[in-house]
């Protein structure tokens, strides 16, 4: 099956157009070879394939492939038909109506059918989908079929990539290494008083003894590789609007992962008397009546850390002298609603990351990646001492804007850090404790960030997972110091007391 258009539509005019019928088949004739083929290979433009006059109507059909659209070729064919109608026989036209609006798409998976605006059916049929659009010329000038179109095939390939396994490439591996400690490491510190689970669903609350260890890694990240590199320290907003992330193109699927954040209607406290009075009386919140009282979401909690920074450069246009520009931000939480289940410190709904960001020319950006995962490996094999490998891979929100990261050449892309948990045995699966991404002008691009040079401007980012750290370190090591690196045991100090209980 190819892609195919199929349009029955009419332009409403404002009197008998049966004067201007031979004027009116004539330009069609000549549109099919002239104005609705413009920009179209041989052969594959649209095509006016049927018409008829009536008292306030000329009706027609179209059809058409990818390239010159039917909704495209109904809005140049007006334009032109406006001149002639208008000119010689004084008709005016009024607007266009939609009768029926076909588009058949080739898929090899069927799909899910669901609610799509403008979408009145949509049905899998052999060898693609077809669906039936209900919209008028407004939507059709503001390329809502276009849209549309590209939804359902994000779907198909989305579908497609779920099946692939080659998302996935192997960069560098360490050697094997022995490890004597083999438990579960959150078990092990929750046996030893370093933490508890927090109040919150994926929630913990680290106790002096975990704090530590988060902080040396800081440090050790500061130290070793942020300073050295000249990364400057900033404050990025945590809670993140829509306007953000319509922008950074997480507005695409963020949907079941986040917190979201909505704000009071009001904050009159009469307004709330009602449920300060029954929390009062009751002993209970009262949440329905709650989500009754407050406004819509207006976003959601920091979700990925980097797309807030965005605005902060939003529209400007940066000095040749002034990138790269090479930042970091560690003021607060990120939030994900993870799936369901008891996990440990490494699956959390509440998490601490370093999130480290590089915008410039495509150069300095690929250099800027190239030095932090120089650091990186020195931090991992001289002072953590894991074993730990890296992999390319392709998050399929990436594939889907057409940044396939494992094409031959193409720097875009993930790579992830993994290392093993000894406790899940040899063939266990490894857990990825931190990436750096090149992003290539997706942000630029999203939030309208210039170079005075014209150049196109670039960016990558870099998450450093702070409990994923501590799970993988303390995995391999234990919660032991004398069992730590010589390297981490000199910058750790000191292990504070916990707090005992009785
Ligand atoms: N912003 C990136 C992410 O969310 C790196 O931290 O994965
Ligand atoms: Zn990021």
């Amino acid at each position: 099956m190819e892609l195919q258009f199929n349009l029955k539509a009419y332009y409403k005019t404002s009197a008998d157009s049966a004067p201007a019928k031979e004027a009116v088949a004539a330009f069609f004739d000549e549109a099919n070879r002239t104005i609705l083929t413009k920009g179209a290979p041989e052969g594959q433009g649209a095509k006016v394939s049927g018409w008829e006059f009536g008292a306030d109507r000329i009706k027609f059909v179209l059809e058409s492939g990818r390239y010159v659209r039917v909704h495209d070729a109904a809005l140049r064919l007006k334009k032109q038909l406006a001149g002639i109608l208008g000119k010689e026989y004084k008709i005016g036209i009024r607007g266009i109506e939609v009768e029926e609006f076909e588009i058949l798409l080739p898929s090899e998976k069927e799909l899910k059918v669901g609610k799509i605006p403008y979408v009145k059916c949509m049905e899998n049929i052999p060898g693609g989908i077809r669906l039936l659009l209900e919209l008028g010329e407004a939507e059709m000038k503001n390329r809502v079929p276009d849209r549309i179109l590209t939804l359902l095939e994000d779907k198909i390939e989305a579908a497609q990539y779920g099946a692939k396994a080659e998302h996935w490439n192997l960069l560098w591996q360490s050697e094997p290494k022995e490890h004597s400690f083999k438990e579960d490491p959150t078990q092990a510190m929750l046996k030893e008083g370093w933490l508890k689970r927090g109040a919150s669903r994926g929630q913990w609350i680290h106790g002096p003894q975990s704090t530590r260890i988060f902080r040396t890694f800081e440090k050790i990240v500061l130290e070793e590789l942020l300073e050295p590199l000249g990364y400057r320290e900033m404050i990025f907003p945590k809670l993140v609007p829509w306007e953000v992330w319509t922008k950074s193109g997480h507005a695409k699927g963020v949907y079941p992962e986040i917190y979201y954040v909505c704000p009071p209607a009001t904050r009159d406290p009469e307004y709330w008397e009602e449920v300060i009075d029954y929390y009062k009386v009751t002993h209970e919140v009262p949440t329905s009546l709650i989500k009754e009282k407050i406004g819509d979401p207006i976003g959601g909690m920091c979700y990925a850390q980097c797309p807030p920074f965005w605005v902060y450069v939003a529209g400007e246009t940066l000095p040749n002298e002034e990138v790269p520009i090479r930042v970091f931000d560690r003021s607060g939480t990120s939030h994900r609603y993870e799936s369901g289940g008891i996990h440990g410190i490494e699956r959390v709904d509440e998490f601490h990351r370093i999130e480290i960001l590089w915008l410039g020319t495509k150069e300095q950006v690929v250099k800027a990646a190239n030095e932090l995962h120089e650091r990186y490996m020195h931090i991992f094999n001289d002072i953590l001492d894991i074993e730990w490998r890296k992999a390319k891979v392709t998050p399929w929100f990436m594939a889907q804007e057409g940044l396939l990261g494992l094409a031959e050449g193409n720097v875009v892309g993930t790579t992830d850090y993994e290392a093993c948990l000894p406790y899940r045995g040899a063939d266990g699966e490894w857990l990825e404790f931190q990436n750096v991404s090149i992003n290539g002008d997706k942000y630029p691009k999203g939030f309208n960030v210039k170079l005075q040079s014209g150049e196109e401007i670039w960016s990558g980012c870099s998450g450093v997972g702070l409990e994923r750290w501590a799970a993988v370190f303390l995995a391999q090591k234990g919660l032991e110091p004398k069992n730590w690196p010589e390297e981490f045991r000199k910058r750790v100090g000191k292990m504070p007391k916990g707090i005992r209980f009785l």
